[in-house]
């Protein structure tokens, strides 16, 4: 599967917007190695958190062309560039400048067939976290878990009965940990990729 033209962001949107990387292109390599799992759940609605440039839901869309495509991040760059990167790869994306899926909830609950979210994983100050700048792309206070963990609860509440959640992290995030508490507060059940 073609990755997506972001033929439209140049180095100074980048100064703004967070520039797809290795971990943006490990999560489309998941996406796309899961895609006969994904599309026997009929994904009807995806929503991508933290969407940035907007490269993961364009390739999304690619797979599932059939689908509404949801994407929220509190960089309003960031939405404005998502929205330019479905247009201009043909993929109809519904961009909203939200903090997680806020703007969306409750109207969003058990409706999410396929959720994503690469979210600021790195281990930085907690003074770090917090902002709606390109520092909201990699800020993840402690364990680099502060913003995932906040979003956590929401995973439960947004997925529909045989919805999917791919989430990346880094060791230093504690993935066992985070599996063993989606599973003990959630009963939702994980593996890694
Ligand atoms: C590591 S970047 C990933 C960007 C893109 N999804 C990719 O894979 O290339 C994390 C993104 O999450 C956004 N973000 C951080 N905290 C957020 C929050 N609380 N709600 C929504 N988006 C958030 C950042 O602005 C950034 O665009």
């Amino acid at each position: 599967m073609k990755t997506p033209s972001l033929s439209h962001l140049n180095s100074k949107d980048y100064e703004r917007v967070y520039e797809p990387c290795e971990d943006t292109f490990l999560l489309l390599d998941a996406l796309e190695a899961d895609s006969a799992l994904i599309a026997t759940q009929h994904p009807t609605l995806c929503l991508e958190v933290g969407s940035g440039s907007g490269c993961v839901s364009a390739f999304v869309g690619f797979l599932w062309k059939h689908a509404h495509f949801l994407a929220t991040d509190i960089n309003p760059y960031a939405t404005e560039a998502t929205l330019k990167t479905g247009l201009l790869n043909g993929v109809g994306i519904d961009a909203i400048n939200s903090k997680f899926a806020q703007a969306l909830l409750p109207r969003l609950h058990h409706a999410v067939d396929l959720l994503i979210f690469n979210p600021p994983y790195v281990v930085t100050p907690s003074s770090e976290v917090g902002s709606s700048g390109i520092a909201a792309a990699w800020a993840g206070g402690i364990d680099g878990r502060e913003v995932l963990d906040a979003f956590l609860p929401s995973v439960d509440l947004l997925l529909s009965d045989s919805g999917l959640f791919y989430l990346v992290t880094v060791k230093e995030n504690r993935t066992t940990e985070i599996m063993q508490l989606m599973k003990s507060h959630y009963g939702l059940f994980s593996k890694v990729r």
